[in-house]
């Protein structure tokens, strides 16, 4: 084994603009002084989760759902495996992290959307609250999503945090990505700002 390129640009920069727009949302919620920044985090979360499910189709290897969605006994034998602290590696991303991934991306695209329907005044209360259960439903993925982050780091020794900013890990040499997509990243801060401007216009 040895340290290869994993993670392509628009995986790296998608993660850390959909983190921070997350959180920027999160904490601009209440308040109807920074309705706008609210509205434009929202918007930009769903441009980069928009973007993240085109990519997931025709993006590099372990971008691609179908390289990290596995079935339930995959997700319980790497979970039994952890706990017998024998984790199995994985170079892209592993069975249980891949469904924590699925759910935020869709609860980042309901949260969104459900905010869009909720700033348009489409709905009543009961919107409201929807979209409030959907952001700390999201929020829980979320903690349990580093949690995981976390675990494996530790079970493996190897910084996953830094892996998702350097786009390094170690695998095989044939696991390696070709390149890493640097114009598709351009796309993704176009495309992302383009639909965050848009809905919160
Ligand atoms: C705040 C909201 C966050 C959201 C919505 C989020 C979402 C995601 C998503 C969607 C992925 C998959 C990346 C992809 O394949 O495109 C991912 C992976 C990852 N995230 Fe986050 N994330 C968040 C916060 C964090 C934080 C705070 C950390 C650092 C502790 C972190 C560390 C990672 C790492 C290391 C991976 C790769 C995991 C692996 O190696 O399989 N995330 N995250």
């Amino acid at each position: 084994m040895q340290t290869i390129l994993v993670w392509d640009w628009p995986v790296r920069i998608g993660h850390w603009l959909l983190a921070g727009a997350f959180a920027l949302a999160w904490l601009t919620g209440d308040s109807e002084e920074w309705r706008l920044v609210h509205a434009f985090a929202g918007g930009t979360v769903a441009g980069v989760v928009l973007f993240r499910l085109a990519w997931g189709v025709i993006g590099t290897h372990h971008a691609r759902f179908t390289s990290f969605i596995r079935g339930p006994r995959a997700v319980l034998l790497e979970l039994a495996a952890l706990l017998n602290r024998q984790p199995l590696h994985s170079t892209g991303h592993n069975a249980p992290g891949g469904w924590a991934i699925l759910a935020l991306l869709g609860l980042g695209l309901l949260t969104a959307a459900s905010g869009w329907a909720v700033y348009q005044e489409a709905g009543g209360e009961w919107l409201e609250e929807a979209h409030e259960v959907l952001a700390n439903g999201m929020l829980l993925v979320v903690l349990l999503h580093v949690a995981g982050v976390v675990t494996g780091s530790l079970a493996h020794g190897e910084n996953l945090v830094r892996a998702m900013f350097t786009g390094r890990k170690t695998g095989q040499p044939g696991e390696a990505i070709a390149g890493s997509r640097p114009l598709a990243a351009l796309v993704l801060l176009g495309w992302a700002a383009a639909v965050a401007w848009w809905l919160a216009r």
